[in-house]
């Protein structure tokens, strides 16, 4: 099973002053509010599939939480593997995967080698990452800074440019700054990142908890994250990726795309739709639809980044 969820940036013929935001859920009743969209996203989906050389493709996978084996899924590390195997089987190979957050489930040494030992069989050997909070939970991120901050700012946040894109990588987990901030010192430098690009130069922004406001009730939004934005606002064309939620969402506002993907090992409740957040339990045959990867492509004619969520199932 597969599920669309595109936004394009540029002019498509779709008034988007109608729906200055648009929220897509996986696993429950309502599917998208995006009404004109989702005709352009199909239309999207199939250029995706056969899409010609030069555009950027890559693929967001986000907490895989190794070494989790609660009833929510006993076995992380098979739905894991199904994910390579998925990447693997794609039939645009994507250059490179941006993983955001939550590798591990208690951050042991043990957790990320099992994780790195399973991503071996990816094609793409080129992993960008960012920590979620399971991963600094024991020694405020030490050990993901050795593992993964090599060459990175800070607590672990970098950027860097593939054909013309963009990538900054943001860390808004950690013992010092707190759950769901991004710190005066991070924001300084993003700042500061941005400042040569021109505005017309497209932007990913991927941190592991959204960067816009979910639902702060259960922590799912961070604090100082209108200030990151603020930096952005000047470009043409902006992608924010974010896991912790373990469930799709996307929100459009102006140029920004917001976009959250599926977890690799299982799901969450949607926001208010249960006492607290936590692991879903739902039934065996049902586990693989609400678990997958975020495929994100690059359209250089349409200066815009489409993404597409599918399932595991
Ligand atoms: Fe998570
Ligand atoms: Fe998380």
């Amino acid at each position: 099973m597969s599920r669309l969820i595109i936004h394009d940036h540029n002019n498509d013929g779709i008034n988007r002053r109608g729906f200055l935001e648009c929220m897509a859920w996986a696993g429950t009743g309502v599917i998208w509010t995006v009404s004109g969209g989702v005709l352009s996203s199909q239309a999207f989906g199939k250029n995706i599939a056969g899409s010609s050389k030069g555009e950027l493709n890559f693929v967001q996978i986000s907490d895989s939480h190794i070494g989790f084996n609660k009833p929510a899924n006993p076995d992380v590390s098979a739905t894991l593997q199904a994910t390579v195997d998925k990447i693997n089987a794609l039939p645009h190979p994507p250059e490179f995967i941006i993983h955001t957050g939550d590798i591990s489930h208690t951050a042991k040494a043990s957790e990320f080698d099992a994780m790195e030992g399973i991503l071996q069989a990816s094609r793409q050997k080129q992993i960008f990452y960012v920590p979620g909070e399971h991963d600094v939970s024991v020694d405020d991120g030490k050990q993901y800074l050795d593992r993964y901050g090599k060459g990175a700012r800070g607590r672990g946040w970098y950027s860097f440019d593939q054909k013309g894109v963009h990538f900054v990588g943001l860390v808004n987990v950690g013992a010092m700054e707190g759950m769901g901030k991004l710190g005066a010192d991070q924001l300084e430098w993003l700042e500061d990142d941005l400042r040569a690009k021109s505005s017309s130069t497209p932007i990913v922004l991927f941190a592991h908890i959204p960067l816009w406001t979910v639902y702060p009730e259960w922590g799912w939004s961070t604090q100082d994250s209108e200030q990151a934005l603020g930096y952005v606002k000047r470009f043409g064309s902006v992608t924010v990726l974010n896991g912790h939620i373990h469930q799709v969402m996307q929100k459009v506002e102006g140029n920004v795309t917001f976009h959250t993907a599926m977890s690799t090992a299982f799901p969450q409740p949607a926001p208010g739709s249960a006492p607290a957040p936590g692991p879903m339990k739902v039934s065996a045959e049902r586990l693989r639809s609400v678990l997958g990867i975020a495929n994100v492509q690059y359209l250089a004619k349409k200066h815009s980044l489409a993404v597409v969520d599918s399932t595991l199932a």
